[in-house]
Parts: structure tokens; sequence; C-alpha cells
């Protein structure tokens, strides 16, 4: 057994000072109630535990289970406990498990006996449940701001390289050339759809769920439309059992954030490849990278490893929660407690992730001219010669096994495809004329791409129109305040 160890603080002051301790004879131990704590966690709900209060309380009033006078105190009290937690002043007294009675106490010490019928008609069920959605829609916010940053200095920085080049790659393997604005606004289709996921994250957390009680609803007549209304929701939830028991909000915003983790994460693999002698195709800027301890030539790519890194965490955070819940019978169960932690620490990451990762994008240099050497090998334009047998009326698959011949035979006699000799070419096919060396150039393949969503640079333009107009709409609409 290794030996007891619990912090300072908590044996001087446990928890056994409970408002719930009314049916005990004993109090719980010193181990328990360290154990059973969670305040170090939901103290970030201070002030959406108090915003829940309030509505609350005009509930209480509007039911006549509160008179008017005991109204104003007790907003006064929690006008002075916000105050506190403003100026960072508030007591988080370890004595109380955790912060909905924490606040609750401090209520009572500052007004009396006010205070204490504000918890008529509710139950720590329904109030964390009602918490913990206030926090998440604020966070949502908050990721949601972050993203749309990141989706404009994307479609920017596409803005600025409609014209370079590079080979596109499929296995890693040179496949077809590509502007580089396209390969990254490929990014901002998969951040921009992670912009809908966290929308519909909200709209699961937009549900008012307070007034639910303990699990079966409250005895007293509380208005929960206007605690709606008061609290910003957009629906009043309609099952008081799934309303304590739900986190269905929690892991959709977890999914949420594991989703823009690991897009984040195949992009910085992406860059930290390109930043490789190999590639040798970006050039990032000092401020995110770092020297070696021992080798002086170092320049390390470690803020995006470290991105790629902690994407680990992030998708664990997710993972934690299925399995949190995935056995729990209905209503509220301790284990649910366990469910705060995996979401703020991602959500805590996956903004400093973005943030930072912006910042490299707005600075980051593209080496062009690394990037169109690597199109001499012209084998990459392979697939626009076998297109253009097909033009001449070859079927496709013909075409392809005729210039498959032509490559091994390139291969064969180390000559690059655009030095092969007209004559030679008609060995294979008589449809071959002289336009054939048009081919052998980045941009006339580029733009013989015709369908929608092509890397052609028309449609590359086009898209970026369409983008800036979204970017405005998402920032003007914020898409959260769908009700
Ligand atoms: N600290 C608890 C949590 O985060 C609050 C709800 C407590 N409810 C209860 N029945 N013990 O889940």
């Amino acid at each position: 057994m290794p030996p007891k160890k619990i912090n300072k603080e908590n044996e001087k002051n446990n928890n056994k000072e409970n408002f719930v301790r009314g049916r005990f004879k004993e109090d719980i131990s010193d181990l328990t109630a360290d154990f059973t704590a969670s305040l170090d966690i939901d103290k970030k709900f201070a002030e959406f535990d108090i915003e829940g209060s309030l509505a609350h309380l005009e509930a209480l009033f509007k039911a006549g289970l509160i008179k008017e006078n005991e109204k104003d105190k007790i907003k006064e009290g929690f006008f002075i406990i916000s105050k506190e937690l403003k100026l960072n002043k508030f007591n988080f007294d370890k004595r109380y498990e955790d912060i909905h009675i924490n606040i609750e106490k401090r209520l009572i010490e500052l007004i009396g006996a006010a205070g204490e019928k504000l918890h008529t008609g509710r139950s720590r069920n329904d109030q964390v449940s009602v918490d913990f959605r206030l926090y998440v829609k604020n966070e949502i916010k908050i990721i949601g701001e972050a993203l749309i940053g990141l989706r404009i200095e994307l479609v920017k920085k596409a803005q600025g390289n409609i014209e370079t080049f590079l080979p596109g790659y499929t296995h890693l393997q040179h496949a077809q050339p590509v502007s580089l604005a396209h390969h990254l606004l490929a990014y901002y289709e998969m951040f921009t759809r992670d912009f809908i996921k966290l929308n519909n994250a909200y709209i699961s957390a937009d549900w008012l769920t307070l007034g639910s009680g303990a699990l079966a609803g409250a005895d007293f007549n509380i208005d929960r439309e206007l605690e709606a209304k008061i609290l910003g929701f957009g629906k009043v939830s309609r099952n008081s059992i799934d309303s304590v028991s739900d986190r269905d909000f929690a892991i959709e915003f977890n999914f949420a954030l594991s989703m823009i983790a690991l897009h984040l994460s195949r992009f910085c693999e992406e860059l930290i490849l390109w930043n490789s002698q190999e590639f040798d195709f970006v050039d990032i800027k000092d401020e995110f990278t770092t020297g070696s301890s021992i080798m002086p030539q170092k320049k390390n790519p470690d803020v995006l490893e470290l991105i790629r890194g902690k994407t680990g965490s992030v998708i664990s955070g997710l993972l934690s929660l299925f399995i949190m819940i995935k056995s729990l019978p209905l209503a509220y169960n301790r284990d649910m407690q366990e469910d705060k932690k995996p979401v703020m620490d991602n959500s805590e990451t996956v903004y400093k992730s973005l943030e930072i990762f912006k910042d490299i994008i707005k600075t980051i240099e593209f080496k062009k001219n690394n990037m169109i050497l690597q199109l001499d090998d012209d084998a990459i334009y392979a697939t626009d010669m076998a297109t253009y047998l097909v033009n001449k009326g070859l079927p496709f698959r013909k075409s392809h096994e005729i210039i498959g011949n032509v490559v091994s035979y390139s291969k064969d006699k180390n000559k690059k495809l655009s030095k092969i000799k007209i004559n030679d070419y008609k060995k294979f096919s008589n449809l071959f004329e002289n336009d054939i060396y048009d081919l052998f150039d980045a941009k006339h393949s580029i733009n013989s791409k015709k369908t929608y969503g092509s890397t052609s640079l028309d449609s590359i333009g086009k898209m970026i129109n369409d983008y800036n107009d979204e970017i405005k709409q998402d920032e003007n609409n914020k898409m959260f305040f769908v009700k």
C-alpha cells in the first residue's frame, strides 16, 4: 500500500461540511472527500453557474416561491460574487466539493437566509447540465472564431499562390501537377466542414435543461420558457430524464474539436515533410522553430510537431467521453463528473493550436522554384498524354496502354518524355503529332482540367470568390445564432 497522499489544504479543509449530509450519521472520510471533489475542474463554470442561478431565481419569483426583497438580496449577493470572481478574489473553498456548492455557500454567507431558498425546485443534476451547456456554447463561439481566422488566412495564402505549381501526390509519389492554391484550399474545405460540425454541436447544446430537477422534473411551477429566454437557449428540453443524463452535446463538441485537431495534424505533417531537406518547399519563420542543443545547423519545426503530437490526447479525450457514458444506466451517475476535463482540456489545446497555426500560415513562405523543379520529372504528364490520345479518338483504356509503353520506353532509354522525338512517338501511335510537346507544361496541364472543383486556375479563382463570400456570411451569422 502506498502511503496516504492527501494535499495539505484538503487535510485541513475536506468537504465534510457539506449541504447534503443531513441523512448521514458520520462524516465522509478525508480520502472520500478528496476523491469525490471536482472543484479544481468545475471552477471554470463559476460565471455560468451564476447565470443559471439568476435565471432560476426569476422563475422562482414568478412561481411565487421567493419574495421581491429576497430576489433583490440574492441578486446583490451574486453581484458581489461575480465581482470577486472577476478580481480573482473569490475564495474557492475546498471544504465544498464542487463549484455549485461553493457559490451557494458564499451566497448564504453574504446574504443569509434568502440564499437558502435558491435551491428550491432545482438539483445539482439539472444545474450541472445547464452550466455545462452554457460553457460549451461559449467555447464553441471561441473556437468558431479561431477557425474563421484560420480560414481567412488560408484563402489569402491561396490567393497569392494561384500560379505556384507543384506536383500533386498520391501514395506520396508525383501524380499530377496542381496549383498550390488548390492544395491549400483542400484544407480550407476541411476546416469549413469542421465549422459546420461546431455549429451542429451548438444546436445540440442549445436545449435548456434547467427545471428538470434531479430527474423527474420539479415540483413547482418553474417557467422553463422564461429561463430559456433569459439564458439564450433556443429550445426547452422535452424529457427531464434525458435532460440530466445526456452528454451528447459535449461529445459532439469534442468530436468537432478532434476533427479540427486531426486536420491540423495532417496539415502539420505535410509542412514538416515540406520543411525537410528532401522537399525543401517551405520556409517557416524562426519564431515557430527551435534549434538543437547539439547540432548547430538545426532549425526544427517543433510547433508543427507539437500540434501533431497533441492530437493524440485530443482524440483520447473524445474516446474517454464515449467510454464514460457507454454503460451508464439512466439517469445521472457520478461517473458523469468526469465529463468536463476532457472537454476543457481539448478546447484549450485546440484553441491554442488554431491560433498558432494561423500565424504560421500567415508568415510561411513557399519556395516556388523548388516546387516547380520537381515538375522536371515529366512523367507527371503521362495522364495528360493519355487524355491527348483520347481527344484524338482513341478509347481511354487503349490510350492508357500506349502511354504506359511510352513511359516504359522512356525509362529504358533514360530519356525524358519531352525529349523523345516525334518519329519515335509515331512508332507507338500515328496519332501523335508535334502538339504532344505542348503538354509538358504545368499551367497547360492544370488548365486542361474542366470539372467543377478542379485545380484549373479559373476554377480556383471562382472558388476563392465563393469562399470570401462564405467567410463573410459565417462571420456575420456566426451560424451559432441559429435557434
Ligand atoms: N459535481 C457533480 C458533477 O459534476 C455535480 C452533480 C452532482 N450530483 C450528484 N447527484 N452528486 O457531475
